[in-house]
This record gives structure tokens, sequence and C-alpha cells, in this order.
């Protein structure tokens, strides 16, 4: 068997914060390396390049996805939403809500991983939404009842793709429990160790 080194492109249009943007590209071009270094899309950051570190974190139809794990060519048709995008997801007046607690709570300091940490905060609050249990939600055949339910070890667990190496977590925890409007936020009894990774 002889290998071929022609390498396959396609014609795509992937539609990103509102807008189409037709390419063509190799077949295996991932959708982060498209955002960063195609369309210049920086906000979206490449940690690990493997799927453990959180950093390249997007919304695709609403979902979060690790966009370093992920063929261009299979997001088109989808509706990809990156960090520089977010704010135009509550109606484009100010910063997110979500934006807004990171702030409120220092939950950023780096800034590497806070665009993933956003994106990824943002898709796990809407899971919530729609009832989807995590590893430990308590009766997951229920699954959550209500987001405001959410407490310090629910949002610890759903964020636990994202990776902060500077000890942002509790100001993280803060920041989308006050986002989810659970009542109190106070997670000073919880350890960073062991929690969110
Ligand atoms: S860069 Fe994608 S998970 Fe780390
Ligand atoms: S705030 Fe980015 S690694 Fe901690």
């Amino acid at each position: 068997m002889s290998l071929s080194h022609h390498s396959p492109s396609s014609d795509i249009t992937l539609r990103i914060n509102g807008t189409a943007h037709p390419l063509t590209i190799d077949n295996r071009t991932t959708l982060l390396d498209v955002l960063r270094e195609r369309l210049g899309l920086t906000g979206t950051k490449k940690g690990c390049d493997h799927g453990q570190c959180g950093a390249c974190t997007v919304l695709i139809d609403g979902e979060r996805v690790n966009s370093c794990l992920m063929f261009a060519v299979a997001a088109e048709g989808r509706e990809i939403v990156s960090i520089e995008g977010v704010a135009e997801l509550d109606g484009g007046t100010g910063l997110h809500p979500v934006q807004r607690a990171f702030l409120d709570h220092d939950g950023l300091q780096c800034g590497y991983c806070t665009p993933g940490q956003i994106c990824s905060a943002i898709g796990a609050l809407d899971e919530a939404r729609r009832g989807w249990p995590s590893h430990v939600t308590e009766d997951t055949a229920a699954g959550v009842a209500d987001v405001t339910e959410l407490d310090a070890q629910e949002v610890r667990e759903r964020m636990s793709g994202n990776l902060c190496r500077c000890g942002a977590y509790n100001g993280i925890v803060e920041a989308v429990l006050e986002a989810a409007g659970a009542p109190g936020t106070d997670t000073a009894t919880t350890s960073t160790a062991g929690g969110a990774r």
C-alpha cells in the first residue's frame, strides 16, 4: 500500500459570533486553530491542545466544547460562540452576567484560562437549567430541579474540566454561584485542593 501525500481540503462556512466565515481548510485543522490562526479570534486559548485544560472551550449550539478536540469541518452549520461573542448572548448591552460575576469575585487572575472558564460556566449553567445531573448530584435520575440548587460542590464538579494554575478557584466558584442566582456565595470553608481542577 502506498501512502498518498495528498491533504484533502474542504470549502466550508463557519458561523461564529453571528458572522459567516467562508474558508478553505485542510480537513485535519482543529476548530481552535481556525479560530486563532485563520480568523484572529485569539481570545480562545491553546493550553494543552489535548482536551485536558479547558482553555479552548467555546459554545457550539449552546453547549461547551473543547475546540482543540474538534475538527473545524465538523462545526459547519452550527452556531459557534467564542469569548469574543458571549456578551452578545445577553443582548449585547454590556458584559454577560457571568463575565460581570467573574469581575466582581476576582474569578480571573492570569487571564489565560478565563475565556474558557467563562464559556464553560455559561454552558454549565445552561446544562443545570435543563436539569442535567452531575457526578455529585444527589439523585442523578431526577437531575437538578432548579439551577439555584447548585452549591459549591456542584460548581466545582461541573467546572472540573477547566484548569486554573494560579489559585482563582474560590473566586470562580463564587462567580458561578452568583450567576446561578444561588443563595449565598460563601465558599470559604471549601478547600481548593480536590475541587475544580
Ligand atoms: S487546549 Fe483544549 S483542552 Fe486544553
Ligand atoms: S486565572 Fe488563569 S490559570 Fe488561573
